[in-house]
């Protein structure tokens, strides 16, 4: 059996090198194993949420495609989609706001945060808060469910999330899916092996602290980068601690044991740290040149990237269209023509089928069945004192006379003219009593043809 791996990047910045080491590099790889089905996408819808600043969104979105791509993503073994080039996400996402619970999204932590913020500043605790905050993690549910994903690889912080797409998918299922589950429940795969790396000055690196190394920009930017990276004091010939050094961990997350090992060596033999970010330039830039050539070349031909992407949504449509129809027929948003359709066509193939049986009983009355297609007896008549009598109420049900049915526990029965004439089976359960009661609508309706 395969596994559905699916990811997405929320697109409100530029890839670093934590954001390579820690999910673009794992991803990927992960991508190449066999026995794996891989969805990867821009979350575009999701950086609206935290940016609304157009330029940055267009070119954060070319950037992390064009990362992706050269960083050795391959779209055709893989699906490498836009969110925003998908219309059933939304769709779905409104279908999962129906049944989420408030109470589920007042827990979030992104939107508690910023409440916690509020509160303790002494503003109203909602100001700045916008639905698409606090609706965030229905989106996701969309995202993930959609594609009916296993696994989720994120960070920590998106652990939540993935667990409310996992309660919201659950009430789905059991709402709507009558005993077969639309969605597969998700789970969240925390990468352990993946450090997070630290930044110039060895806190996580993150945009937010403004200590990050670029990743494909340009060389030189890089060479700068990596010069502010913060060290001891040092000096040259002085043996130096591998193991409190963030330069170090930089260099141990690129390097393969033995290149690791030498370098360790090395440090504790007195390498300068000016020598130290130049052995950590030329590892990088063994392994980024060629990879940041071709980032550059894919940016500077974005329809390029356009087609691809293009491309890719459309191969998750083929999954999402299909699946989106079945998931609108469940919750009752069905046509009138196919439902007309539907139910004129049980109408003709019960109604040809289905038929009555008189027959004379041992005490000598006179009684019918009504049976239908596959021989299932779907009636059995009251005894009549005489078979003009049985034949006299056997036509009026024929003829649509106004019978109804009482349901009587797991059986049901059916009167005309306030007077018992027939009775069901006994079934196991509510919901076959309720269907046979659906046929036996169905095949006393008068035949208009
Ligand atoms: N919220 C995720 C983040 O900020 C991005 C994301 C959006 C995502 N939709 C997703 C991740 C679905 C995994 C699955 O990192």
């Amino acid at each position: 059996m395969t596994t559905r791996i699916l990811t997405g990047i929320t697109t409100t910045g530029t890839p670093h090198l934590g954001n390579y080491a820690g999910a673009i590099r794992p991803a990927i790889v992960a991508s190449q194993q066999p026995g794996v089905d891989s969805f990867y996408f821009l979350a575009d819808y999701h950086a609206l949420i935290k940016c609304d600043d157009p330029l940055r969104i267009q070119r954060s979105r070319l950037e992390i495609a064009a990362t992706w791509l050269a960083g050795g993503l391959d779209p055709a073994k893989v699906t490498f989609y836009r969110q925003s080039d998908i219309p059933e996400i939304p769709e779905l996402t409104w279908l999962l706001t129906c049944v989420a619970a408030k109470g589920l999204l007042n827990r979030a932590h992104a939107y508690k945060a910023s409440v916690d913020k509020n509160l303790e500043t002494g503003e109203d605790p909602d100001a700045g808060v916008t639905m698409g905050l606090y609706s965030y993690p229905v989106l996701m549910a969309a995202d993930i469910l959609m594609f009916n994903a296993n696994k989720v690889p994120v960070g920590r912080d998106q652990i939540q999330h993935v667990e409310m797409a996992r309660d919201i998918g659950q009430r789905f299922n059991h709402l709507f899916g009558q005993g077969s589950d639309f969605f597969a429940l998700p789970e969240a795969v925390i990468e352990e092996s993946v450090a997070t790396l630290p930044g110039l000055d060895g806190r996580k690196m993150s945009k937010s602290y403004d200590n990050t190394i670029p990743l494909f920009t340009s060389a030189k930017d890089m060479k700068d980068a990596i010069s502010r990276i913060v060290t001891d004091s040092r000096a040259p010939g002085e043996a130096k601690d591998p193991d409190n050094s963030h330069l170090f961990t930089l260099f141990q997350a690129f390097s393969t044991p033995s290149q690791c090992a030498e370098f360790r060596e090395e440090l504790l033999q007195g390498l300068g740290w000016g020598e130290a970010k130049q052995r950590l330039f030329q590892l990088l830039d063994g392994q980024l040149a060629e990879k940041r050539e071709h980032y550059h070349q894919l940016i500077s031909r974005p329809a390029d990237l356009e087609d691809i992407l293009l491309a890719g949504a459309a191969k998750a449509r083929k999954t999402a269209t299909p699946f989106l129809e079945q998931l609108r027929e469940a919750v009752g948003l069905r046509s009138f023509r196919s439902s007309v359709q539907a139910s004129t066509e049980v109408k003709k193939k019960a109604a040809k089928s289905a038929r009555f049986v008189s027959f004379r009983d041992e005490d000598g009355s006179f009684r019918f069945r009504l049976l239908a297609a596959d021989g299932e007896q779907l009636l059995l008549s009251r005894s009549f004192a005489d078979g003009k009598s049985a034949g006299a109420v056997s036509k009026q049900l024929q003829q649509g006379g106004d019978a109804d049915v009482r349901v009587d526990g797991l059986g049901f029965s059916l009167w005309l003219n306030d007077e018992q004439v027939a009775d069901g089976p006994q079934f196991d359960s509510a919901e076959a009593r309720d269907s046979a009661i659906e046929s036996l609508r169905v095949a006393l309706q008068p035949q208009q043809d």
